[in-house]
């Protein structure tokens, strides 16, 4: 058994087969950028592209995500390292304040951008809202979508 994450096949052992994706990817293959919030994916903060789809890791069963293309903040970038455009406007608009949230943020609006090239206001507001922020980081990530994605 593997995933296919970034990019890369990494092998799977078959005793993790019943952890969620989260805890395998930060727990066995060191893929950290993923967080653990509130596990229960309510809160956004393990938001990973499942074939480019916003899926929370904390709640997806390993085996729900073999087979399937997985991406993660690690893999947002370019190969040869040039940011991603989502990235390149968080770090212009001074997105982060704590940073806890903000690879789920960004792998949020990575699956808008992806699924939807011109989302109006209200699209971006839906795909969002299912991210939190308790530092207040949500206005600034609008101001992004609105440079970038829409
Ligand atoms: Fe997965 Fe909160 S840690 S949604």
């Amino acid at each position: 058994m593997e995933l296919q994450i970034n990019g890369q096949p990494y092998a799977v052992a078959p005793e993790w087969r019943d952890e969620m994706l989260l805890h395998v990817l930060r727990e066995h293959l060191g893929l950290v950028g993923s967080k653990f919030g509130c596990g229960v994916g309510l809160c956004g903060a393990c938001t990973v592209l499942l074939d480019g789809t916003a899926t929370r890791s904390c709640v997806l069963p390993l085996g729900a995500a073999v087979g399937h293309e997985l991406t993660t903040i690690e893999g947002l970038a370019r190969d040869d390292g040039q940011l991603h455009p989502l990235q390149q406007a968080w770090l212009e608009e001074q997105v982060p304040q704590c940073g806890y949230c903000q690879a789920g943020q960004l792998m949020s609006a990575a699956a808008l951008q992806r699924g939807n090239p011109k989302p109006d206001a209200a699209a971006c507001e839906t795909a969002m809202a299912g991210n939190l922020c308790r530092c207040g980081t949500q206005q600034r990530i609008r101001n992004v979508l609105i440079k970038v994605v829409r």
